[in-house]
């Protein structure tokens, strides 16, 4: 008989037995569910030993600044809301000023890797991870679930960017658990937030992540207000950086292509692309080309994976 509470008690467990009496676990609650629960968690296991921070890395984490609007909310849900004490450290700069000129995709996951733990300041010895686990919890499916395991396991993106250096051991309280989409709506959003939504490009370079999170905002909001948002599994705009020519008024402009992505799938390992109406479509594209100055061409992306990933890059 499976039950939520065992997994969690055995989780309990094992976290008392790693971490010690005076050793400091971090967490950097990048933005999503999954971090903030098992931080929650760990917090309960472990008091002020856990140190969570909310690094403001100029808004490339724009996920979480989006659902509450400003920092200041998103603070209080975690301080007030969840009596889970998160430091808020505004690295904005910092983040922009290692990130300029970086146009290749594997450098950028480790420089926003790296500058988060560098920014809180800590030498911890643990990490806490909020990644969930469909593929290693062959031991524990529920029975007459009819849930199956894949074999392929899911590539940390998050420790993988740690440098050398700065291995630290891995706390995951998630790992036994698939989310339940009736508890976690959310769609998921990457650690390395829009720096990897600029594929090969410099995220630094103009205006262009300001110009990305009005297009994804735009473009997410019509999926909620259509009520596809929980039929899709995750939508986001990317920002193609390349000059693009277009017209409006009697003018020629000059800009950016946006990319909307969105697909369906059950844990992001294998994705098919999303069909959407023609109307939805076409309203979205006048949305963003009408509201977002920098913006002349909309595309759909309709590749499903394989043959590429849910991100660009
Ligand atoms: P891919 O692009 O690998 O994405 O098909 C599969 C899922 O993982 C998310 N993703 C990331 N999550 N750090 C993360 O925490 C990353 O570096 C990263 N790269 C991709 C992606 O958004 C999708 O949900």
């Amino acid at each position: 008989d499976w039950k939520i509470q065992d997994v969690l008690d055995e989780e309990i467990k094992t976290i008392k037995s790693m971490v010690g009496t005076d050793e400091h676990v971090i967490c950097a609650l990048s933005g999503g569910v999954d971090s903030t629960i098992a931080a929650t968690l760990v917090h309960n296991v472990i008091g002020d030993r856990l140190h969570c921070v909310f690094v403001d890395n100029a808004k490339l984490t724009y996920d979480l600044i989006c659902i509450y609007k400003e920092k200041e909310r998103v603070m209080s849900t975690f301080n007030s809301d969840l009596h889970l004490p998160v430091t808020c450290i505004d690295a904005s700069e910092q983040f922009l000023s290692k990130l300029k000129g970086v146009k290749d995709p594997e450098m950028k996951r480790k420089i926003v890797g790296k500058e988060f733990i560098a920014q809180t300041g800590k030498r911890p010895e643990y990490l806490v991870q909020g990644t969930l686990y469909p593929d290693v919890i062959e031991s524990c499916l529920p029975p007459g679930s009819g849930m199956t395991h894949s074999h392929t396991i899911k590539s940390h993106h998050n420790v993988d960017g740690l440098p050398e250096d700065m291995k630290l051991k891995l706390i995951e309280p998630l790992k036994l658990l698939f989310k339940d989409e009736s508890f976690l709506k959310r769609h998921p959003f990457p650690g390395p937030g829009l720096a990897v939504r600029i594929p090969s490009g410099d995220v630094t370079e103009g205006n262009a992540l300001e110009i990305l999170r009005q297009a994804d905002e735009i473009y997410v909001q019509a999926i909620r207000d259509a009520g596809l948002y929980d039929t899709i599994w995750q939508a986001f705009a990317v920002l193609l950086p390349v000059e693009t020519v277009g017209v409006q008024g009697d003018q020629r402009t000059y800009g950016y292509p946006v990319t909307l992505r969105a697909i369906t799938s059950e844990d992001g390992m294998t994705a098919d692309w999303y069909y959407f109406e023609r109307k939805f479509l076409a309203d979205v594209s006048n949305r963003i080309c009408n509201n977002v100055r920098g913006v002349n061409h909309v595309c759909v992306d309709i590749t499903s994976k394989p043959p590429a990933t849910v991100e660009w890059e």
